[in-house]
């Protein structure tokens, strides 16, 4: 037999199909013996395998492949030896299907499990935290405040940040041409309404609101018209104290403030009042406190004065209380005021007040 007829001998073509078929499928094999070689093949792996093992279908099976030319081939076979070509041709097809089938179903379980893993969710590991925000230090300020008086028998007053000039100044004895009344120190609306300049409006709503006696302070936000620098801002945080009942004087606003300065900034805090003015008290007093850095021999703090100035204060007006209806014969009272935003600048010696009003988190971090 020369060359070129055992090339065309249907016979020794279907042995070289099978040869051929039998080396590609080297590299598959493998994953028919188990789930051994599947072990440690990444998903990506397993389908780029998947993918050549179609390629390989395709060739060996395929419509141009050697195995469909000699079924074609099996009619042109002399009849003697036609059933037994046929016989070796359908058996060469079962065992490449059979083969590949077998690959193929591994490697597609394989690919199938990999994927379900690299979708599932490892619980276990730690999760992101989420940010946990704190209070402002004007807001922290405020409640230790707040804890004090109530603890000395003080209400809680809150109220409107926006007043008549009935509660802003008539009803607190402010006269018609008092400078505070002009538009270049108070925010008025377009309506005529003023922002509150003073926490000192709800010494009125509370009277008006509970009667007398009263026993209330009143922390908020105030509106002045002043241009912003480090020690000034146009919105700031005042607290009000009012007492009024029968019998009220001088020595029980000065017993308070005391207190309160000594529940603040420790035992040895000392207080001290210096004669003033206020339309809506009479006596007036501003009162200041020994410096609780230096506890009063001088520092950079308080300039070296050894005192920090806090607030005013006085004996209530009788024309406040005459403004609600208070028989001011029967009652009186004191009232005090001081800045929310002085004193927590003061206590964490910050050396601009507007600090406080920017929201910058570098800075209201270091409060957490
Ligand atoms: N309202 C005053 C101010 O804003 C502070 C103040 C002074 C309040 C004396 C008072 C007071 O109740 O009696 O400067």
């Amino acid at each position: 037999m020369t060359e070129s007829q055992s090339r065309e001998d249907p016979k020794v073509q279907v042995e070289a199909a099978s040869k051929a078929f039998e080396q590609e499928f080297e590299r598959f094999a493998r994953f028919t013996r188990g789930s051994a070689a599947l072990q440690g093949l990444t998903l990506d792996d397993a389908e780029a395998v998947l993918r050549d093992l179609v390629a390989l279908r395709t060739r060996h099976l395929g419509k141009k492949s050697v195995l469909a030319t000699s079924k074609k081939a099996i009619g042109r076979i002399i009849p003697e030896d036609r059933a037994t070509f046929g016989q070796l041709v359908q058996a060469l097809e079962a065992s490449i299907v059979n083969e590949i089938d077998q690959a193929e179903e591994a490697l597609k379980t394989h690919v199938e499990t990999a994927r379900i893993e690299r979708e599932s969710i490892d619980v276990t590991l730690p999760g992101r935290r989420a940010h946990r925000g704190h209070l402002h230090p004007i807001t922290l300020l405020r409640e230790r405040i707040e804890d004090i008086f109530v603890a000395l028998g003080y209400a809680i007053e809150d109220d409107r940040e926006i007043e008549t000039d009935f509660y802003n100044f008539d009803a607190l004895n402010i006269p018609e041409n008092h400078p505070a009344r002009a538009s270049q120190d108070t925010f008025y609306t377009t309506d005529g309404f003023a922002l509150r300049s003073q926490t000192s409006t709800v010494q009125i709503h509370a009277m008006q609101r509970r009667g007398v006696p009263v026993r209330m302070i009143a922390p908020g936000r105030v509106f002045r018209r002043d241009t912003p620098d480090p020690t000034h801002n146009p919105m700031f945080f005042q607290v009000e104290g009012l007492c009024v009942d029968r019998g009220i004087s001088m020595a029980h606003l000065k017993g308070t403030v005391a207190e309160f300065l000594r529940r603040m900034f420790g035992p040895g805090t000392v207080t001290r009042f210096r004669p003033s003015y206020f339309p809506f008290t009479e006596p007036s007093a501003e009162f200041d406190f020994s410096c609780f850095k230096c506890g009063g021999t001088g520092c950079r703090l308080c300039k070296n004065s050894g005192w920090i100035e806090l607030g005013g204060s006085g004996m209530v007006h009788p024309n406040v209380l005459r403004a609600v209806g208070v028989n001011a014969d029967e009652f009186s009272g004191f009232a005090f005021g001081f800045g929310i935003d002085r004193m927590c600048a003061l206590m964490y010696e910050l050396d601009d007040i507007r600090l406080l009003f920017e929201n910058d988190v570098r800075f209201l971090e270091q409060f957490d």
